[in-house]
């Protein structure tokens, strides 16, 4: 892939490298499915409304398919750097760089570049303050966009992962509330979005905006498709009343996803106790030295995560199958 040509002369950075690696994306999702082998690899945790559990979940979901043995590579598309404090790398500088990799990659072409390693098989590309700079230029490609009829800007991301789609089997996008463009580039990007949601009002409002932009995001993005909406920090135990919610979520979304049967609980506690020590529920309920109510809340809050961490890869392999049987040549086409 060639890399951008230095600024223009409007200041913006050029995106024809973008436009050039969403059609390299093309062809190789083409290619991949006259192999029969259609790949769903970028996931995008989003939802329009902040303190949902986008990071909770995307850091959680990322150390706990790393810790079965996937290649993950998690992006953080958010300015408050929170990935840095579930994963437990705030002190280390060299990872958690302020989101200064990123914004070389967006506004110099560099290539991505993961900082650091937290986990065994869990490569990271934190956000931070400098992604303030990424969401601006992305502002003034829009607007230029608007005039000259060429959005390949909304493939500067896109362009970036395709440089390293090969050396992950999962591609985690945690993606900022609030940044519009941030959204929109990520499920460009992504191949399944998932939409965590509380059961609220405001939430459900956000969960209407991602949808929003993931008709916006489908103009360029033709495969992008909606695994599923977790509910998140819910605080019933009664089946009825989550069916509800879940009633309530798919009318939403008009039916066009299922709300995955997992929900996370909400046990306010831990997930204090999650940040302040830097360990997602699972390594938390392994902790020796807990209170044994913390350690027994700890426990079940992990065993939610292991159950919707298994949903979703049986629902990213589920949608492989799918893809991959409507793919095969009927065999009385073929024959004829
Ligand atoms: N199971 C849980 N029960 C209750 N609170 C939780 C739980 N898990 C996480 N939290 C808390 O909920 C808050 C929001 O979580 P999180 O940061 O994951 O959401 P977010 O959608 O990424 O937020 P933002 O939009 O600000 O990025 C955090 O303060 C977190 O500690
Ligand atoms: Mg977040």
């Amino acid at each position: 892939m060639s890399q951008p040509s230095s600024a223009l002369s409007l200041g913006l950075v050029s995106t024809s490298w973008a436009r050039d690696a969403l059609e390299q994306r093309e062809r190789r999702k083409q290619q991949d499915a006259e192999d029969g082998d259609a790949r769903i690899k970028v996931l995008a945790f989003a939802n329009g409304k902040g303190g949902v559990g986008k990071s909770s979940l995307a850091a959680a979901f990322s150390a706990a398919a790393a810790r079965a043995g996937q290649r993950v590579l998690l992006i953080e598309l958010d300015q408050q750097g929170n990935n840095a404090e579930d994963l437990g790398f705030v002190g280390d500088k060299q990872i958690a760089d302020d989101g200064a990799a990123q914004a070389r990659m967006i506004l110099e072409g560099a290539k991505l570049q993961p900082t650091g390693t937290p986990r065994r098989n869990l490569d990271v590309l934190p956000g931070g303050e400098l992604l303030e700079d990424v969401s601006e230029e992305l502002y003034c490609q829009r607007r230029l966009a608007r005039h000259t009829g060429d959005h390949s800007w909304v493939g500067m991301y896109t362009a970036a992962i395709e440089q390293v789609y090969e050396d992950y089997d999962l591609i985690v996008l945690d993606v900022a509330p609030g940044s519009m463009v941030l959204q929109l580039q990520a499920l460009v990007a992504a191949d399944v979005v998932i939409i965590p949601s509380k059961s609220d009002p405001s939430s459900r409002k956000g969960l209407r905006l991602v949808a929003r932009r993931f008709r916006e995001a489908h103009e360029h993005n033709e495969d992008l498709r909606l695994l599923g909406v977790v509910l998140f920090a819910t605080n019933t135990s009664a089946t009825r009343v989550k069916q509800k919610i879940r009633d309530q979520l798919q009318e939403d979304l008009a039916g066009n996803a299922p709300v995955f049967s997992t929900a996370i609980r909400h046990v306010e506690a831990v997930a204090v106790q999650c940040r302040t020590l830097g360990k997602v529920p699972e390594e938390l309920a392994d902790e020796q030295d807990l209170d044994s109510s913390l350690q027994q809340s700890a426990a079940q809050l992990a065993k939610d995560y292991r159950a919707l961490t298994m949903e979703i890869l049986t629902a990213i392999h589920q949608l492989r199958l799918d893809l991959n049987a409507a793919d095969e040549p009927d065999e009385v086409g073929a024959s004829a």
